[in-house]
């Protein structure tokens, strides 16, 4: 299990005027466009450490959108939270502000944002008023994905566990299993079983929470599906939302993620395994793109009954 290492050196503030030729430095440096930067610089959000400016972003406002933009982390500042915190505070001010959705595009790092609530979306379902953008207008349509987020205000986020969420993924598991709809396993985990399972977790099989204002709402995971080498490109999925966060969009949200992560991560395809009669992880798994393999005909022997399951899988 590995938590987020602390960067207690870095402070985060919005940029002032004085800061652009910093800003726009560092944006050159990762080889991001400057167009339009410079008049929505009064919108952007600095980290500062204590080597200078470690990273930036910004966003553009158009009525209840906001494109976030220019999403910059020195390269000697990476894989420490930065660019996830710089955008957390970016869209909490427009989710302040009254706006509803947020848009980017992206030509480097779609996997990146599906932990901050982004998906894909097809270019031409941007709104007609973002197109006043110059980033926008300007951005290559060949290699640029177009990702969309819906604004709530706390906003849900992902991160990987660290140890102090064993005791929410303990209690969200434990429901699992009393509801009998999602795992064969029957006797409630303690915190410290749990705490020793996520222990022997490798970086090729991360667990994640969902999180709003920092309370953890739902918990993802990628599972071994088989120590044999030549499985190296399938990993098994598990995925628990509280009872009290279900059918509020935090599934969708956790699988996105996962498989933006799964992604990264080398993998080719995910698989699962589930109920037939939970038909609210059916129709999630069949929204997130999962297909049926078949079912496993009376597979598990749950309170003295026969219980089948369903094999499904998605190619990523
Ligand atoms: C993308 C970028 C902003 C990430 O900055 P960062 O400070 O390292 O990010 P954080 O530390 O907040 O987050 C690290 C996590 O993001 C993941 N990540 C980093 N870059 C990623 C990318 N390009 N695609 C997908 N995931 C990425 C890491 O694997 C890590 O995941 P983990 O927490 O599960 O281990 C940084 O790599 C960068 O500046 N790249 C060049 C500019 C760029 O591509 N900007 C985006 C323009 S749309």
């Amino acid at each position: 299990m590995r938590g987020r290492p602390p960067a207690p050196s870095v402070a985060f503030r919005p940029a002032m005027d004085a800061d652009w030729p910093r800003v726009a430095g560092l944006l050159r440096a990762q080889r991001l466009p400057l167009d339009g930067a410079r008049a929505w610089s009064p919108r952007f959000w600095l980290a500062e450490g204590p080597d200078g400016l470690e990273g930036c972003v910004g966003t553009e406002a158009y009525g209840d959108a906001v494109l976030l933009r220019s999403l910059a982390v020195r390269s000697e500042a990476r894989g420490r939270g930065v660019a996830v915190h710089l955008c957390l505070l970016a869209l909490a001010q427009a989710a302040a502000e009254g706006r509803r959705t947020a848009y980017l595009l992206t030509a480097t790092a779609a996997d990146f944002f599906p932990r901050l609530g982004f998906a894909a979306v097809d270019r031409s379902s941007l709104p007609e008023t973002l197109w006043a953008s110059e980033e926008l207008r300007g951005a290559c349509p060949e290699t640029a994905v177009a990702m969309a987020a819906h604004l709530s205000q706390p906003l849900l986020w992902a991160r990987r566990a660290g140890c102090g969420d064993v005791g929410a993924i303990t209690r969200i598991y434990n429901q699992g299993i009393e509801d009998r709809l999602a795992t064969l396993e029957t006797r409630a985990y303690t915190p410290a079983e749990m705490a020793a399972r996520l222990e022997g977790r490798d970086g090729r099989h991360p667990l994640i929470v969902a999180v709003r204002d920092g309370a953890v709402e739902g918990w993802a995971s990628l599972n071994p599906f088989s120590p044999r080498e030549a499985y190296r490109h399938v990993a098994d999925l598990s995925v628990y939302v509280g009872r009290e966060h279900r059918g509020r969009g935090v599934g969708t949200f956790l699988l996105n993620d996962l498989a933006g992560r799964a992604r990264r991560l080398g993998y080719h395809k995910l698989v699962l395994t589930a109920f037939p009669f939970n038909a609210a992880a059916m129709a999630l798994y069949a929204r997130a793109g999962f297909r049926t393999v078949g079912v496993l005909h009376e597979q598990g022997m749950l309170d003295g009954r026969w219980v089948d399951t369903v094999m499904m899988e998605r190619l990523l």
